[in-house]
């Protein structure tokens, strides 16, 4: 049976409401260094914005991840099973996952994405292209919970694939978007749901690598300001969450590498003494004083190898680029 006679599919456990109470995005803002989760990057605008960035002559990490899955695929698929069930966290424009299908040969699709109407979009798009490929959207926010839930489950036994072997493909280093706690509990989660399915599944995960200052900088504080408007960008999704009055040009951008922590930080400033209020509280922010609203890990390999065996996979194998700036990784269940 073609997949079009039963998709396109889209299951919505996320939902993105405005003015109802978001406790930890107003804990956030609360707390002596003022913090907001990267995850209010990406309403429709914010996916769109940092599409954007990957295309930026200083964003290195899209291409060189890109240039690793090209030199390296087909030694990939050598450790990665064909007819696998697919699942695409933080997918957004699905094109990643879409250039590997040649190679990887999935026997059905599931992209994640807390983006809601955005995923909806292109997995529209992408299952008219490729009309023979089960495909299941899942409007999720896989950062506090990672698990396929009844109605992803109930899809894939309704189509004989509740045994297939499940690789869980994380590319881009939106792992290094949590702090190694959060990494390591997200990395036990994408276990279980491998080991959930058939046996021979395992992650498929791209991580960014230490590398020098100069490089990493203008990575994220690019000279078009694209970065910066991405940043900004968070503020609007936050107003409309809770009913804020954060006024976006009165706010600066700027990101550095803090190489205690190994991650670049991304903060927003204020441009002079401000009172930011939302449905039923407000904080002074004085001049200058930042709102920090994302850290982007880089790991050595070794360390991430050793993260992957505390979160339960197997010995992993990693692929890498000519200047050893990003890692691919597959872990085995
Ligand atoms: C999605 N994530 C891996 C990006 C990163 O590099 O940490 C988000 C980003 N922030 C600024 N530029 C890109």
């Amino acid at each position: 049976m073609r997949a079009t006679d039963l998709s396109p599919r889209f299951v919505q456990l996320h939902q993105p409401r405005a003015g109802v109470a978001h406790p930890e995005l107003i804990a956030g803002l609360m707390q002596t260094q003022a913090r907001v989760s990267p995850k209010y990057f990406y309403d429709a605008l914010g996916s769109r914005l940092f599409d954007a960035i990957t295309e930026l002559p200083e964003y290195y990490p899209t291409r060189t991840e890109a240039s690793v899955f090209e030199q390296h695929g087909a030694d990939m698929a050598r450790h990665v099973p064909s007819e696998a069930v697919l699942i695409d966290l933080g997918a957004g424009s699905c094109a990643k996952a879409a250039r590997l299908f040649p190679v990887l040969q999935p026997s059905a699709y599931v992209p994640v994405d807390i983006s809601v109407d955005y995923l909806r979009d292109t997995v529209d798009a992408l299952q008219q292209r490729q009309p023979d490929l089960p495909m299941l959207g899942l409007g999720m926010d896989f950062s506090t919970l990672f698990d396929l839930g009844p109605a992803a489950r109930d899809w894939l036994s309704d189509r004989a694939l509740a045994q297939q072997p499940r690789v869980v493909f994380y590319p881009g280093s939106s792992i290094g978007n949590f702090l190694p706690h959060e990494a390591l509990a997200l990395l036990c989660q994408a276990h279980a749901v491998c080991e959930a399915g058939g046996a021979g599944g395992g992650l498929l995960i791209g991580v960014d690598r230490v590398k020098p200052r100069a490089v990493l900088e203008p990575a994220y504080d690019d000279a078009l300001g694209v970065t910066a408007a991405f940043n900004r960008n968070l503020l609007r999704h936050v107003n409309r969450l809770i009913g804020a009055n954060f006024a976006p040009e009165a706010w600066h951008h700027s990101a550095f590498f803090n190489a205690e922590e190994s991650r670049i930080e991304m903060h927003l400033h204020s441009t002079g003494a401000q009172t930011v209020r939302w449905c039923g509280g407000e904080r002074l922010f004085e001049d200058g004083e930042s709102l920090h609203t994302e850290s982007s890990y880089k790991w050595e390999p070794e360390a991430f190898a050793a993260l992957l065996r505390e979160a339960g996979f197997g010995e992993a194998q990693h692929w890498t680029d000519a200047k050893g700036w990003f890692s691919v990784f597959w872990a085995p269940a």
